[in-house]
């Protein structure tokens, strides 16, 4: 069920967290993947816990707001055979009041997320052989706004119209183009927030995790691996007619119905 088994994806900012919860997920269900992110060592460590189980999976150092597209594509061919799946996710993007974030740091993040997903889609479609996958892993401000997050809102919608569109031009090659809009997930980024919280407010760390809960209908934070489900159904044969679709997964905290 949901099988992705023989196929081959790339995942990027996939050493820690989410992404790595993603490669863990399609690696387990049999694919290889070619996992990338801009920490040598740290993208080495993670390639290599899935190795030590078996699985098929090849570190790659990547950095998305500077490093080439194209390069992350022919290793993908080098060490893969080439690749059927494309998965986007990204690094942290700066929380700031807006009137503090400075004109370089804009241009750093519009590398992040714009310029690196549409040259890596770029040089991902051409090699693809008449079926593929892409997702766009984004956020919960996709939808909501919050003050501070500037710059994941903006970058990051516009990374799903993006999706829209290419789903539009893409679908007749036999690839979807989806997004996931995420709340909050327990990685160590969101420990790392609440501890920050919680030494900001005077609280403890279990008083703000259960302000966070408070408002989540599901009644807990999410564990990075059910992300991995979403992925792993949305690259299967089951989810070709899902396509140009921004999916919450966020235990119903956005009050968004539609
Ligand atoms: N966790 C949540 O609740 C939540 C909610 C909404 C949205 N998000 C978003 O989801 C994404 C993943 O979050 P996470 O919680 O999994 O965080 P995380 O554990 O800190 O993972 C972030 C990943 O991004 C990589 N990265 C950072 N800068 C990079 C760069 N310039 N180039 C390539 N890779 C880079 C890191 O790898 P290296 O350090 O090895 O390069 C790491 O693998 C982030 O965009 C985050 O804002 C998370």
């Amino acid at each position: 069920m949901y099988e992705v088994d023989g196929k081959r994806a790339i995942i990027t900012a996939a050493s820690s967290g989410i992404g790595y919860a993603v490669a863990s997920v399609l690696a387990e269900s049999g694919a290889s993947v070619l996992m990338s992110s801009h920490d040598s060592q740290k993208i080495k460590q993670a390639a290599n816990n899935l190795k030590k189980n078996g699985l098929k999976a090849y570190p790659v150092v990547f950095d998305l707001s500077e490093s080439d597209a194209g390069s992350l594509i022919s290793k993908a061919s080098d060490r893969m055979g080439g690749s059927d799946i494309l998965i986007m996710n990204y690094g942290d993007p700066k929380l700031s009041p807006f009137m503090e974030i400075t004109g370089e740091e804009w241009d750093m993040y519009y590398r992040m997320f714009i310029r690196a997903t549409t040259s890596l889609v770029r040089e991902f479609v051409p090699q693809t052989n008449g079926w593929g996958r892409i997702v766009f892993i984004t956020s919960m401000t996709t939808r909501e706004s919050y003050p501070g997050f500037s710059i994941s809102g903006s970058l990051r919608a516009a990374v799903v119209n993006l999706g829209k569109t290419l789903s539009l031009e893409l679908g007749k090659l036999g690839i979807t183009v989806n997004s996931i809009s995420q709340g909050y997930f327990l990685t160590e980024r969101l420990q790392a927030v609440i501890t920050r919280n919680s030494a900001l407010n005077g609280t403890s760390t279990e008083e703000e995790r259960r302000k966070l809960v408070e408002d989540i209908p599901s009644g807990r934070i999410g564990r990075p691996e059910e992300i991995g489900y979403l992925v792993r159904f949305l690259c299967s044969e089951e989810a070709s007619y899902i396509n140009g679709a921004n999916i919450p997964i966020d235990g119903g905290l956005t009050r968004y119905p539609y």
